[in-house]
């Protein structure tokens, strides 16, 4: 416990410390408490902390495992260690199923009809203020009018962060949704919040556990494993604590078989000569994937991210016949990533084009 400093801050169902020994991090500690309706319910279930810190772990390493960045530092018992980051006081959410709030919310005159599917995910913000209930707020309204999030430093959440955390709800929630789906459930919608570290970036920060999403196995409602439970209970009783807290740790249990998925894609990344180690740094800065040399290519048994030349990029193509990605070292890191991991989720044969690369598509073309 010598590692547990002063606190900075509890909530309700975790206390935050200051990292004894190390000032750039902090220990996240869960209780042993569940609660709803903005505390409204509460209890406590013995046995519930231990089970919510497992969870959000096992989520974080599995994450960061496919290169999505967090605070996530390790675990260190029934406790997490984390990186200390400037919480940005936004809940952002998305959905695969309409459900619950978004139901609630969009009535008249068009009702939301229960269960229907975004297409793509519905993405939604969320200001955190428990007084006015979290009142929803526009991506517009937070790219117009910068929220200040620390007066002394004139730290802003700037139109750049904004999209930053909308590329990576996606990305994480799509990343999620292809995890559960392997254990055969259906992950419905899910809440995230994010950070601002010492260096200014953008990471994922807060927990991931039970609580942050409905799951749904074999895609029934009725099979529910998540917080919806406890929240729909009209009382509740000893039998029904020990019910939620067996389906904690059966999704606990779930999650452990999330696997990073090797990518079936090899990812080709043709750049101008000048920028090539700009491109390097960032794709490994960026990606959980290794870049190697042109020439071990011709050996490779497992599939690669390989950064080249414009020049060379058309031997590349000529050397593999798997799908390629087309970037330039001028594509935005977090554009590029985001990229990477949809070709890792999902099995499409990305050709993603920049201007730049457009002209090395054409070479390619014209070899072929
Ligand atoms: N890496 C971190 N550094 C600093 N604070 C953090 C970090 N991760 C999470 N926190 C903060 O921990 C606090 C306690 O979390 P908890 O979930 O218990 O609060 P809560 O009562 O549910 O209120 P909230 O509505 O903010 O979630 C939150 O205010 C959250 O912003
Ligand atoms: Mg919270």
């Amino acid at each position: 416990m010598e590692m547990l400093g002063k606190t900075i801050v509890e909530g309700k169902t975790k206390v935050v410390h200051q990292h004894a020994r190390n000032f750039d991090q902090v220990i996240l500690v869960s209780k042993d408490r569940i609660t709803a309706g903005d505390g409204a319910r509460a209890h406590e279930i013995s046995g519930k902390a231990k089970v919510a810190n497992d969870t959000t772990c096992t989520i974080f390493e599995f994450l960061n495992s496919v290169g999505i960045p967090s605070h996530f530092v390790a675990r260190s018992g029934d406790m997490m260690v984390a990186k200390k980051v400037h919480m940005i006081p936004i809940e952002c959410v998305a959905r695969r199923v309409a459900y619950g709030s978004y139901l609630r919310r969009f009535k008249t005159p068009f009702p939301v009809t229960e269960a229907y599917r975004f297409p793509t995910p519905c993405l939604e913000f969320f200001y955190k203020d428990d007084a006015n209930h979290d009142p929803q707020v526009t991506k517009e309204q937070l790219l117009s009018n910068p929220l200040l999030l620390d007066e002394a430093k004139q730290l802003r959440l700037t139109p750049k962060y904004v999209e930053q955390m909308e590329l990576w709800t996606r990305a994480v929630f799509e990343t999620l949704e292809r995890a559960w789906a392997v254990q055969g459930c259906t992950l419905v919608d899910m809440k995230i919040e994010f950070g601002i570290d010492m260096q200014g970036r953008l990471i994922l920060a807060d927990v991931i556990d039970n609580d942050a999403w409905r799951v749904w196995p074999q895609g029934d409602r009725r099979l529910m494993k998540d917080k919806q439970f406890y929240r729909e209970l009209k009382t509740v009783t000893d039998a029904d604590l020990t019910e939620v807290l067996k389906k904690y740790e059966w999704v606990a249990d779930a999650v452990r078989g999330f696997k990073a998925r090797r990518p079936t894609a090899c990812i080709a990344v043709g750049v101008d000569a000048p920028n090539l180690k700009g491109a390097q740094t960032k794709l490994q800065h960026y990606s959980a994937l290794t870049p190697i040399s042109l020439t071990a290519l011709q050996t490779i048994s497992e599939p690669t991210v390989v950064v080249t030349s414009a020049a060379l990029f058309a031997s590349v193509a000529s050397i593999t016949a798997c799908p390629v990605l087309i970037a330039d070292a001028n594509t935005d890191s977090a554009v590029l990533r985001e990229q990477i991991l949809r070709i890792l989720a999902r099995d499409d044969h990305v050709l993603w084009c920049s201007l730049h690369a457009e002209q090395i598509a054409a070479t390619v073309a014209a070899q072929n």
